[in-house]
């Protein structure tokens, strides 16, 4: 959601502006902008256009137009304004003096709005954010770190901001606060980023900022500030990913290819921890005093993540019988949750990012729970505001629908569940041995599924025409079905709900009538005939059926289903895991066939920094 850029050195800036940009596609925006400092006319010349970023990427010929060697460049995902050429970022003072770029939201811009607009500052936009560049004019007197910092100190709200002065042809000033900004050191260039991606093609050598602080880039170095304006010492930390890993490399789509790059990736998140016939979470310092003293569990996430807990509440409870509740992200704040020092809060995010998420972290923190996080974006703000982390180490995930960032969360956090387990005695030694080997087997058996992603295809070229679609499944699969729905619906835009099998009755069945497409889920053997049932019930009201089964049950539900997808037997911890992959790539290619923008569905965004 917004994305921002920002680049001082020797090169011509604008086509590594639009280059980072387009990197920061995937977040979700619906307008671009480059400003950048014109050395021979010594103001700013500043470029906007409303939809995609090769709208403005043509007009500038790919940046080659426009001469100068610092600027910054911003995609705008619209909260205060329509999407518009004028509402898109960068800002600009009324003089033109001062650029800025910004992600966020000012929360009380309409007042500061109203006392410029008193003393005469005209305004041509809708947004919060000129309300930050007009005020930095109003406020400057030479001195453009002083106008920030008193700019800081009146604006409420969450920020990243990128800032230039046509007075200050040498620095780019950079401020965070609620808001992911990341700082670039490299070679005779400094940068800065919503994420690391944008900037791996010059350096890898990055600095995280904390809410508070700015930072003045130059071409030679970044100096940073705390909230007081004292100078810091920033950590620089070297980042492994490989620019490759963030792109497409042979495939159509970014979800295809990270849906693909699944047992790689679990391969990278579980090998690691699973040794010697144990777990081993080095990154875990949990104490056994605190687990057995712990009373309740909340799970704490958003959209795609809030369904890895569904699934980490079943498993979570039926192993350690401590009481697990899973909160919306959204809702955790307003619920007067139940936190002490014995309660443990997982929070789970990909992006490290999320607001909703975020600010659920904080109020447990606020009320004494213990934090431990689930992240993949290492050095994100909810992994640096935990008390622990764990890292699901998937690689970039680029497509807004998760796949491969969703199946690591859920490894691990079953992962955790069993290892609790065991720390607390309520597993033996030979069960735990047993769920050890099949998280072993786990990326290998992820592995025949992909290989038969033709008869999902197939099944996708009968179904994709249908409008309203339903998942029904009890227990582990119904968490599943909230997932496998969500795909769908996300990147297909075809109307469908998830539904507890047993729920159908108490209302929505009166939907069912010939022809509606019910996917219903019986992976969970303990459940299988109670899943028959339904099956059976909605068939009789004229469904048609698609169902998810394990290999051992497929037989018998080829007599009653229209259409069976199968994925092999494995322990029952593992089986959402492995049965997401058949609903990602149902979902993928009923997207395809209705010719949607798969990696970037319409109004959505990566990472929702807004509340
Ligand atoms: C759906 C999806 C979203 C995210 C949600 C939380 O495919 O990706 O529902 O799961 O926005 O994002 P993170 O995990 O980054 O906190």
């Amino acid at each position: 959601m917004c994305g921002i850029v920002g680049y001082i050195g020797r090169e011509q800036a604008a086509p590594v502006l639009l280059e980072g940009l387009s990197r920061l596609e995937y977040r979700g925006y619906d307008s671009a902008g480059v400003a950048v400092f014109d050395a021979e006319a010594g103001t700013l010349a500043v470029h906007k256009a409303k939809g995609r970023l090769q709208v403005l990427s043509e007009q500038l010929h790919g940046g080659a137009d426009l001469n100068s060697t610092m600027g910054v460049g911003h995609t705008r995902w619209a909260t205060h304004g329509a999407p518009s050429d004028i509402n898109s970022h960068p800002q600009v003072s009324h003089s033109g003096r001062i650029a800025v770029v910004h992600n966020g939201i000012i929360e009380n811009y309409a007042e500061l709005k109203a006392f410029l607009m008193a003393q005469g500052v005209p305004f041509t936009s809708e947004t919060d954010t000129e309300v930050v560049a007009q005020l930095i004019e109003y406020f400057y007197e030479g001195d453009l770190l002083a106008a920030v910092g008193r700019v800081l100190r009146r604006i409420q709200g969450a920020y990243a901001l990128g800032i230039l002065c046509a007075d200050c042809p040498d620095r780019i000033v950079a401020v965070r606060k609620d808001s992911p900004l990341i700082l670039g050191y490299g070679e005779g260039c400094s940068l800065i980023a919503s994420d690391v991606t944008a900037i791996l093609g010059h350096t890898r050598r990055v600095g995280y900022m904390e809410d508070g602080e700015l930072a003045v880039l130059t071409r030679e170095s970044i100096q940073c500030y705390n909230h007081l304006m004292q100078p810091i010492e920033k950590k620089i930390v070297t980042v492994d990913w490989e620019l490759d890993a963030a792109e497409k490399g042979g495939y159509e789509h970014f979800m295809f290819k990270e849906i693909m790059e699944q047992p790689d990736a679990l391969r990278r998140c579980l090998s690691p921890r699973i040794r010697e016939g144990d777990i081993m979470f080095e990154d875990l310092s949990l104490s056994q005093e605190f687990l057995q003293n712990m009373r309740r569990i909340y799970i704490v996430a958003c959209g795609s993540s809030c369904h890895v807990g569904m699934v980490g509440k079943y498993h979570l409870e039926r192993l350690t019988r401590i009481p697990v509740e899973v909160a919306l992200g959204s809702e955790f704040r307003y619920m007067d949750p139940i936190v002490d020092r014995h309660t443990l809060v997982i929070v789970i995010s990909q992006s490290g990012e999320t607001l909703d998420t975020m600010a659920a972290l904080r109020e447990a923190r606020r009320l004494g729970g213990r934090i431990l996080s689930i992240v993949n974006v290492v050095g994100s703000s909810i992994a640096r505001e935990s008390n622990q982390v764990l890292y699901t180490w998937a690689g970039p995930e680029i497509a807004v629908a998760t796949t491969k960032a969703y199946t690591t969360q859920l490894a691990l956090l079953s992962l955790l569940a069993l290892w609790m387990a065991r720390r607390l005695g309520a597993v033996s030694g030979e069960e735990f041995q047993a769920a050890l080997a099949a998280f072993q087997e786990l990326p290998g058996k992820m592995e025949e599924v992909l290989s038969r992603r033709d008869s999902i295809q197939y099944l996708a070229s009968r179904y994709f025409n249908h409008d309203s679609i339903f998942f029904i499944g009890r227990n582990l699969d119904y968490a599943l079905g909230l997932e496998g729905s969500l795909k769908l619906k996300e990147i297909s835009y075809i109307h469908s709900e998830a539904y507890a099998a047993g729920e159908l009755k108490h209302g929505t069945i009166s939907l069912i009538e010939d022809g509606t497409l019910v996917v219903a889920l019986s992976t969970y053997g303990k459940l299988f005939s109670k899943a028959m049932s339904n099956v059976i019930e909605v068939k009789a009201r004229g469904a048609d059926v698609l169902s998810l089964t394990v290999e051992s049950r497929g037989e018998e539900m080829r007599h009653t289903a229209d259409g069976v997808m199968s994925i092999p037997d494995i322990h029952e911890l593992l089986l959402p895991c492995l049965g997401v992959v058949p609903l990602q790539l149902f979902a993928y290619y009923v997207a395809l066939m209705r010719g949607c923008d798969i990696d970037k569905p319409r109004n959505l965004a990566k990472s929702v920094t807004v509340e």
